[in-house]
């Protein structure tokens, strides 16, 4: 702790700096580097020190501010009503004292509260107009947020009609989230297509947001639940408790379950009992969220800068459980990098059995100082993947032994690099068995060629057996060698002879991502097969050809430059085309990215002679997007009748009005 202001203004800065990289990494990347727990202590370590220094507070501390940046790519909107956080707390005094303190600002009163859980996904905001949803946001900086009405609108269980009696204006605030069984899948999927998985449901469900094609948002099994309201105009409720029921019937989902107290007694009581039946709720949870019922009540107590002074969250701790750590195992990946995996005496965290956990890298290993033979403390990372988060250096008996990062692939004995700059060490040999399973399981995989029947196991088989050296030799597998395998009918080999073969026409952007290139993942692959006609001029381009390709950029385009010129890879390209894949990109539907359309940012409005998502389907199939609000960055507001706000604003910020007739016209 710093004692003088010297030394506190060292820290301070220390601190901010620090809680900012870790507010963009959370906010702007959907990756956190640390725990929730590491950050809260990180945050109220600084807040602590700005509060025994009043001088060296600043407004612009991250204290004073929620939440991360909007991202760029979206369009801005702004709340009507700011989004706020909440004051944070593990301890139940903190809670006892938070309760007591209203009482001393609320004398003689009953100060009912609503204890409710705190679902830990993403925070939105959805407005409706006369029960038509208007717009999607994130909280963003909690006054601009982004918008992504087109990614909300993808989740069934959010209506895009309220029902009942809607009120003229609703602004509900809610917590998007990604299935807790759903994240499970997702993630198998993920590591099946070699993409790196996500650490939680959290940063899942704020990457899927966060996708700039609606498509793939539409993929992910996404919810939301609705606990809260920014402006509201038609309406007036008196109490929280009638808002759940009141959202349920306009068709807006809610948390679920919720407790009513009067007392700290009862508040502590309803925490305990939310933390044992929150396990079995389909999203995730981190905490309880106590808020005062009466929103008379609400406005006497008011805010902070950052937080109301009615409402507080009491975070759970993960639960972590002790094993041994028996060994320290390295899996070797696609591109060459060796992850070192805990295998631990089989427990059960959170519900469910763990005997392996991540341990990242060698990096991590020597900060935690993990051995092997320790007693390790294991918990799961957003209540889904297991890790080790610590060691019991008290129960050492001497025996254990320091993991050394081996020097050679332990697959193929092989040297092992260490990259500038980077903390993953990489086996160079691109011969390297593991390497090349991971490479064919790729190549196979659903989000690639799509091949049924070429998983793990197969591929392990076919590798093992020397069918197959690299993943042309797919396409030269028959009956005769197939039926020799262990395990193979011959129903199978049928079976995987015809998805081998149906593979062959699969479009260009799935050979392209299937090949695996250093950095390409689906959308640099659909970027270049939506702007080459065919890979062999993909292959001939220069490195600026490639760089000026929106979602390729520098990095990228060095890495498909250099991919195309090793001799080992035209050699298996060239035996790709010998068996007929398909190196043609598809041809443009007719209509595709019709010039008056490519590159523009529409704004319907008005009544149309059809549905706003069939004319914004007609301008995203033509290349334009589709925005919710009014900015300067709009190409063109289409008016239908009886436009409003957004045609005031579009005259006033000078942007371009189209009626129907102009619309039809330029179709
Ligand atoms: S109320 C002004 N209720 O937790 C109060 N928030 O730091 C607004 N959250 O930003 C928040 N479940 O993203 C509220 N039942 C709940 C919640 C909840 C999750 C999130 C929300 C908020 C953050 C608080």
């Amino acid at each position: 702790m710093a004692e003088t202001e010297e030394t506190a203004r060292a820290r301070i800065d220390e601190l901010r700096r620090a809680v900012e990289e870790h507010n963009r990494r959370y906010h702007e990347e959907a990756a956190p580097a640390i725990s929730d727990r590491e950050y809260d202590k990180l945050f109220r370590e600084l807040s602590d020190l700005e509060k025994s220094f009043p001088r060296l507070a600043a407004a612009d501390s991250p204290t004073q501010r929620v939440g991360g940046k909007p991202l760029k790519a979206f369009a801005q909107i702004a709340h009507r009503v700011p989004m706020l956080s909440l004051d944070n707390t593990y301890s139940e005094e903190e809670v006892k004292d938070f309760y007591r303190r209203m009482e001393r600002l609320l004398p003689n009163q009953k100060i009912p509260v609503v204890i409710e859980p705190k679902a830990d996904g993403v925070a939105v905001s959805l407005l409706y107009e006369k029960g038509e949803i208007r717009y999607a946001a994130t909280r963003g900086d909690g006054t601009v947020g982004d918008d992504i009405t087109q990614n909300i609108a993808t989740i069934r269980s959010v209506p895009k009609r309220l029902k009942g009696n809607p009120p003229d204006v609703l602004e509900v605030r809610g917590e998007a989230y990604l299935d807790k069984s759903g994240f499970a899948k997702l993630n198998a999927e993920r590591t099946k297509a070699g993409l790196p998985e996500f650490a939680n449901p959290r940063n899942a469900a704020a990457g899927s947001l966060k996708q700039l094609d609606p498509a793939i948002a539409a993929q992910r099994p996404l919810g939301v639940i609705f606990y809260g309201t920014g402006s509201v105009e038609g309406i007036v409720l008196e109490k929280h408790s009638e808002l759940f029921a009141w959202l349920k019937k306009l068709g807006l989902p809610g948390p679920g379950r919720w407790w009513p107290a009067d007392s700290v007694e009862e508040i502590l009581s309803a925490i305990h009992e939310l933390d044992r039946v929150r396990h079995d709720f389909p999203y995730q949870t981190d905490g309880a969220v106590i808020k005062v019922d009466s929103f008379a009540q609400r406005e006497i107590l008011g805010f902070t800068a950052k937080s109301p002074r009615w409402a507080i969250a009491f975070k759970y701790e993960a639960e972590r459980v002790e094993t041994r750590l028996l060994d320290v195992l390295i899996q070797v990946g696609r591109t060459g990098t060796l992850t070192p995996v805990a295998a631990l005496e089989p427990v059960i965290v959170s519900g469910s059995r763990v005997a392996r956990a991540t341990l990242h890298n060698e990096e991590e290993i020597e900060r935690k100082d993990v051995r092997i033979g320790d007693v390790v403390l294991v918990e799961k990372a957003g209540e889904v993947i297991p890790a080790v988060v610590g060691v019991r250096t008290d129960l050492r008996t001497g025996t254990e032994k320091k993991f050394r990062m081996p020097k050679k692939c332990p697959e193929c004995g092989s040297e092992v690099v260490k990259d500038e700059g980077q903390v993953a060490v990489r086996c160079v040999n691109s011969q390297c068995p593991a390497q090349l399973r991971r490479r064919i399981e790729h190549f196979a995989s659903r989000g690639a060629m799509d091949i049924e029947g070429l998983g793990e196991a197969m591929v392990g088989q076919l590798v093992e057996h020397k069918l197959l050296g690299d993943v042309s030799d797919i396409y030269a597998l028959n009956a005769a060698t197939l039926n020799e395998l262990e395990r193979m009918g011959e129903k199978s080999v049928i079976n995987l002879l015809d998805a081998i073969a149906r593979s062959k026409s699969r479009p260009l952007w799935r050979l392209l991502f299937g090949l695996g290139i250093l950095h390409v993942g689906v959308s640099a692959s659909r970027a270049l097969a939506d702007h080459f006609p065919d890979l062999d001029t993909i292959m001939k381009s220069s490195m600026e050809e490639l760089q000026r390709i929106p979602d390729v950029g520098e990095v990228v385009g060095r890495s498909i430059h250099d991919f195309f010129r090793q001799p080992g890879n035209v050699e298996t390209i060239e035996k790709l085309r010998s068996a007929g894949l398909q190196f043609k990109a598809e041809e443009k539907k007719a209509d595709d990215s019709a010039p008056g359309f490519k590159g523009t940012t529409w704004v319907i409005t008005g009544t149309l002679s059809q549905s706003r998502d069939e004319i914004a389907e007609l301008i995203l199939g033509r290349g334009g997007k589709v925005s919710a609000s009014v900015s300067k960055k709009t190409s063109f507001l289409l008016a239908g009748e009886e436009a409003g706000s957004k045609l005031e604003k579009a005259k006033k910020l000078g942007v371009p009005v189209m009626d129907e007739a102009g619309f039809r016209n330029l179709l």
